[in-house]
């Protein structure tokens, strides 16, 4: 797919369709008008998520009750994936608002909703080659800049769908690791993998007892994108389980199915820090991933177990499930011990089924203690499309995680309230100087998709990728 912007006489635009949005769900544009009988003999009432394609005039209606982004997204999306089941080469229409809102909203729809992912699949579908072609009034400097850094954003979030989508057996953390590489190499960006020997030699036994019972050795991917004049140093942390069958406490086969999934935080570090490299953002960014399998077999740690984390707390194993926060703890501290004047600390994880109870399965959830960063991540989240809600933390719920032998149990001793221990496990792992700089977000919810919604087909979403550009956009 190619969009384009013209500010040519809309009349003398070559393209074989043009598209009509019909706002609100009223017929009384000039546009909409003349069709009006015709549309409504189609019984289209032009409600959200309503296309019609009239073949004979080639024209598309779409309805699109609102007119702010989230609602121009969705529409585009389900006008994108019409065009993809016809043989319709191209399309244009004028831009609603001539403003880079409109634009970025439109080029998302189109970007992310005509994603499908074929890779295995033994008869492929034809590339896709529609022409978009969007008329706006002006053609300005900052619309092609809008489009082209939208397009990008398109791009890392639909590679980070790949990554999450490829199965188990292809992409283990030695993959991750050398598709770290790769991209660092592309993105002229640097790029540092530690071994399990390194993770022994610091004493990050928590993140190695995760991968013991994997035939996959476990990787601590370290990205840094660091331009000359930069005015804040982001890191940003990533749960990178390449597989979670659940360890010995192992997961039922229900809930194992999708798990290919837990890899999404860190996939989700990977395509940030290729928009990031790519728009040149003046921010030094940190991308760590905890690449691990999380597996069974004679060597498997196990629940009674003590590690030691790389800060020295530790830990009572009571469930192998809960191993992102294993991982996490480690490369969290691994990163307050190596990055200097760090003034902003996110870690993105599909850590918990907890959270996606709480929020629903399109929202992540938002835990920290600054109360003014996590409005600052709402207002990016806003912008951004994606849907995020807090969980406070509070002085009753650090107590459920107390352990009889250890420093700190890796479950909880309720039933309730997973996702926000499970944040308060990983506030163990963050030093005093750097409690008010960091936020926990869990991505389990809306990281991959069972039933498409929105403009998310089915499989991965790259969630996390869009909020944070969003957010580190916001620094500026
Ligand atoms: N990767 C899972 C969390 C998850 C669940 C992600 C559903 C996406 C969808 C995580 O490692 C896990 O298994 N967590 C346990 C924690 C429990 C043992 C305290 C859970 O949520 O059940
Ligand atoms: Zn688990
Ligand atoms: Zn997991």
């Amino acid at each position: 797919m190619q969009i384009t912007l013209s500010d040519e006489k809309y009349k003398k635009i070559d393209a074989e369709f043009e598209l009509v949005f019909v706002l609100s769900k009223k017929f009384d544009t000039d546009e909409v008008k003349s069709y009006k009988d015709t549309l409504e003999m189609m019984n289209f009432k032009g409600e959200d998520e309503e296309v019609l394609l009239l073949s004979e005039a080639k024209k598309i209606f779409v309805g699109c009750e609102k007119l702010d982004p989230e609602s121009i997204r969705i529409a585009s999306s389900c006008v994108i994936r019409k065009i993809k089941a016809t043989k319709i080469k191209s399309l244009k229409f004028s831009i609603l608002e001539n403003s880079s809102e409109h634009l970025s909203a439109l080029v998302d729809g189109f970007g992310l909703g005509s994603y499908s992912f074929d890779k295995y699949k033994s008869v492929k579908k034809e590339k896709f080659k529609v022409e978009v072609i969007i008329h706006c009034d002006d053609v300005s400097k900052e619309m092609k800049h809008t489009l082209e850094e939208s397009l990008e954003i398109c791009k890392a979030v639909n590679m980070v769908r790949d990554i999450v989508n490829t199965p188990p057996d292809d992409f283990y953390p030695d993959i991750m690791a050398s598709f770290a590489v790769d991209l660092a190499k592309e993105c002229k960006i640097e790029c540092k993998i530690y071994d399990e020997k390194y993770l022994a030699d610091e004493g990050m036994g928590s993140m190695l007892a995760v991968g013991r019972a994997s035939r996959h050795k476990s990787k601590l991917i370290h990205l840094t994108y660091s331009p000359k004049k930069c005015k804040k140093t982001v890191v940003l942390v990533g749960k990178g389980l390449t597989y979670d069958s659940g360890g010995l406490s192992l997961k039922p086969s229900d809930f194992m199915t999708t798990m290919k999934s837990d890899k999404s935080g860190g996939s989700a570090v990977l395509g940030i820090m290729q928009v990031v490299s790519r728009l040149k953002l003046p921010i030094e960014v940190h991308g760590i991933i905890g690449a691990v399998e999380n597996m069974i077999g004679g060597n498997a740690f196990k629940p009674d177990d003590v590690l030691k984390a790389k800060n020295g707390t530790t830990i009572e194993v009571r469930n192998t499930d809960a191993e992102g926060r294993l991982v996490l703890a480690d490369c969290l501290c691994y990163a307050q011990d190596n990055i200097q004047d760090i003034d902003y600390i996110l870690d993105f994880a599909t850590l918990t089924g907890a959270c996606v109870v709480a929020l629903g399965e399109y929202t992540s959830g938002v835990m920290g203690h600054n109360n003014k960063l996590k409005h600052q991540m709402f207002e990016a989240a806003s912008k951004s499309g994606e849907l995020v809600g807090a969980l406070p933390f509070n002085r009753y719920l650090p107590k459920l995680l107390k352990s009889e032998i250890a420093d700190i149990c890796n479950i909880s001793s309720s039933r309730y309230g997973g996702a926000i221990t499970a944040g308060l496990f990983l506030d163990k792992f963050i030093y005093e100087e750097n409690k008010d700089k960091w936020l926990h977000i869990d991505i389990a919810g809306p990281a991959f998709v069972e039933k498409p919604w929105g403009y998310n087909p089915h499989g991965a979403s790259g969630a996390g990728v869009r909020l944070t550009i969003s957010f580190l956009k916001n620094l500026l």
